[in-house]
């Protein structure tokens, strides 16, 4: 019925960390076998929340770089940023207007961030699903790789298409679509999610807002840095399990198990198979020359992808041409749906 297609988005906000390669980027990487692949570099999101200029420059072309650097090839698959095609913004105006206070007054993402500063949030933190939803359906996306803590946000952009077939279903059936005009479109997941925790408290995810550097590893972090982080990891006093169960309440050691899993494309289970009974001691310093195996010549690309910014930008500039060429005919038809003169 729908054509089936990928889009995902990841903001630039700065310091892209192994979480973010582990949990997002390597999936994408996969995905572009299989799907036509839309990968947004969302600005738009991005200032919700203050950002320097500058900065936020900068962190955009470092998530192209770091896309392009972890293997996505941006020829074949459509690499952007947000703001370059005001589809986003028109359509989630649209879906302001479509989505309930009371459906956005429900996300958990929201009162966290706001936190007890709800007053002071800015209107786009608050609004924000409606343009994530705006973001997958300006392409009729049918299939969204994300992560747990985006799950509720992507619900509500079925909600979203939803209320938007119905309110306008004759109106839609007028312009030809007979199934709806939006997809209701679906989590992808894609092998074992990796849920990457900070190396110095298992239960918190691993996070660019922690203060302490040594809770993450950085995609620009070089091998002696890896190194030094990885053996200062939070663990406890016992040996590693031979099962998956005996990880069991050891939250430290389950994240460093499972790190080393998805690095090397293997199970934990396999992991622990190779070194059940071993020390921390022993298992971190295999940990360290697998994490820097991997990291290294991505880290190398980033450099040499960052020292030429205008080149990255006309990656991006010739995406978001072909972005739009899909996305304008669909805003176009919206328009008349709704019932715009144009
Ligand atoms: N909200 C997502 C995040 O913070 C980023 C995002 C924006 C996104 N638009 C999207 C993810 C569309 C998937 C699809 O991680």
């Amino acid at each position: 019925m729908f054509e089936e297609s990928v889009f995902s988005g990841v903001q630039p906000t700065g310091n892209l960390h192994l979480g973010n390669y582990l949990g997002a980027i390597t999936k994408f990487v996969a995905l572009q076998n299989d799907y036509k692949c839309i990968y947004c570099i969302v600005d738009l999101h991005a200032i919700t929340v203050w950002q320097d200029p500058d900065e936020l420059r900068t962190n955009t072309r470092e998530v192209a770089a770091a896309f392009i650097a972890s293997g996505i090839d941006p020829e074949k698959n459509i690499i952007f940023n947000q703001s370059q095609v005001s589809a986003h913004a028109e359509l989630a105006w649209i879906f302001n207007c479509v989505a309930r206070m009371g459906w956005l007054n429900r996300m958990t993402q929201f009162k966290e961030k706001a936190g007890k500063h709800r007053e002071n949030a800015s209107v786009g933190l608050f609004a924000y699903p409606n343009l994530m939803a705006a973001d997958i359906l300006a392409y009729r996306a049918t299939h969204v790789p994300v992560g747990d803590d985006q799950k509720q946000h992507l619900e509500l952009s079925r909600d979203i298409a939803q209320k938007f077939n119905t309110d306008y279903e004759n109106s839609i059936k007028a312009a030809g679509y007979e199934n709806g005009f939006f997809p209701l479109p679906e989590p992808l997941i894609t092998g074992p999610a990796t849920r990457v925790m900070s190396l110095r408290d298992g239960k918190k995810k691993m996070s660019k807002s922690e203060t302490s550097d040594m809770t993450r590893i950085n995609l620009t972090d070089d091998a002696e840095l890896i190194a030094k982080k990885v053996r200062k990891a939070k663990t406890d006093p016992e040996p590693l399990p031979s099962e998956v169960a005996g990880l069991k309440e050891r939250p430290e050691a389950d994240n460093l198990i499972g790190i080393f899993a998805a690095l090397k494309n293997s199970s934990k289970e396999d992991v622990l198979k190779d070194f059940g009974g071993s020390q921390f001691s022993a298992f971190k310093g295999e940990l360290v020359d697998l994490t820097v195996s991997k990291l290294e010549p991505i880290t190398t690309e980033i450099r040499k992808l960052g020292s030429d910014p205008a080149h990255l930008d006309q990656i991006l500039n010739a995406g978001a041409e072909r972005a739009k060429d899909i996305a304008n005919p669909i805003l176009d038809d919206v328009k008349r749906i709704v019932g715009f003169v144009g």
